[in-house]
């Protein structure tokens, strides 16, 4: 068993409201990790890249996700390019209108910028969730439905709300540990479906003895 193929748009044909979007043709300062779908139910989800906005190449800032991630419809990603100027008496981009006042076009450097928005791992995005730009978000982490993502968010962290605050850490500190040094999101694919049941379930003991037989091999 080596489950579906990661190279197909729609890794399962008769369900097309998910999309395995690292197989949307490229993008600059777009990379996505294998095995993350985005899933809409109303719109085509191929139409995942309109949902990262205000991301221009001249600002040269990054959308990275990583592997495994489920993305809910109804998520956009707010990159550097929608922030103003702010610390002039006015935030009014006068310079877009034209007409002369293009001559009063900032400069890259003069326009606030958050850097690279990361998604790590194995990410869970609920409904209608905006990520504002320069967020990290770390593996494992949940976003609850109709949050606003203004801080970077901790690995296997709930956080939900606007502003999104922590609701609850998934697991205990020691876990958290563990299952960052398991990475399982790396393992060969074979690997990964031999060990589903193990993968959807939590149990402490049988965590710590497979990583210990893990090593051994
Ligand atoms: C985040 C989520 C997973 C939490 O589930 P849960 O562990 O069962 O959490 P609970 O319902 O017990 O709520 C725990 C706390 O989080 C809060 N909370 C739950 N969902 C929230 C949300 N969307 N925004 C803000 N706070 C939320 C609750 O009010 C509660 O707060 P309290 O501790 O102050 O009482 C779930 O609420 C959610 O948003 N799921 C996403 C569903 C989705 O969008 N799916 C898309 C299709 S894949």
């Amino acid at each position: 068993m080596i489950g579906p193929d990661k190279r197909k748009l729609y890794p399962n044909e008769k369900l097309k409201t998910v999309c395995y979007i690292s197989n949307l043709p490229d993008r600059p300062n777009v990379e996505i990790g294998e095995y993350t779908y985005y899933s809409d139910n109303k719109k085509s989800p191929e139409k995942f890249y309109d949902y990262i906005e205000h991301h221009y190449e001249f600002l040269g800032d990054k959308l990275i996700i990583g592997k495994f991630c489920a993305i809910a419809e109804g998520i956009k990603f707010i990159m550097n390019g929608a922030n103003h100027k702010m610390d002039g008496i006015t935030t009014y981009p006068f310079n877009i209108f034209a007409g002369g006042w293009e001559e009063f076009t900032p400069t890259v450097e003069q326009l606030p910028f958050k850097g690279d928005t990361v998604i790590g791992n194995d990410v869970w995005i609920g409904q209608n969730v905006t990520i504002m730009p320069g967020i990290e978000v770390g593996d494992g982490a949940i976003i609850a439905a109709g949050s606003i993502v203004t801080k970077d968010v901790s690995p296997y962290t709930i956080v939900g709300g606007n502003p999104a605050r922590v609701i609850k850490k998934r697991f205990s500190e020691e876990t958290i540990e563990i299952l960052l040094e398991l990475k399982w999101w790396d393992w060969d694919i074979e690997k990964i479906s031999r060990n589903i049941n193990f993968l959807t379930n939590m149990d402490i003991d049988a965590l710590k003895e497979f990583l210990d037989k893990d090593k051994k091999e």
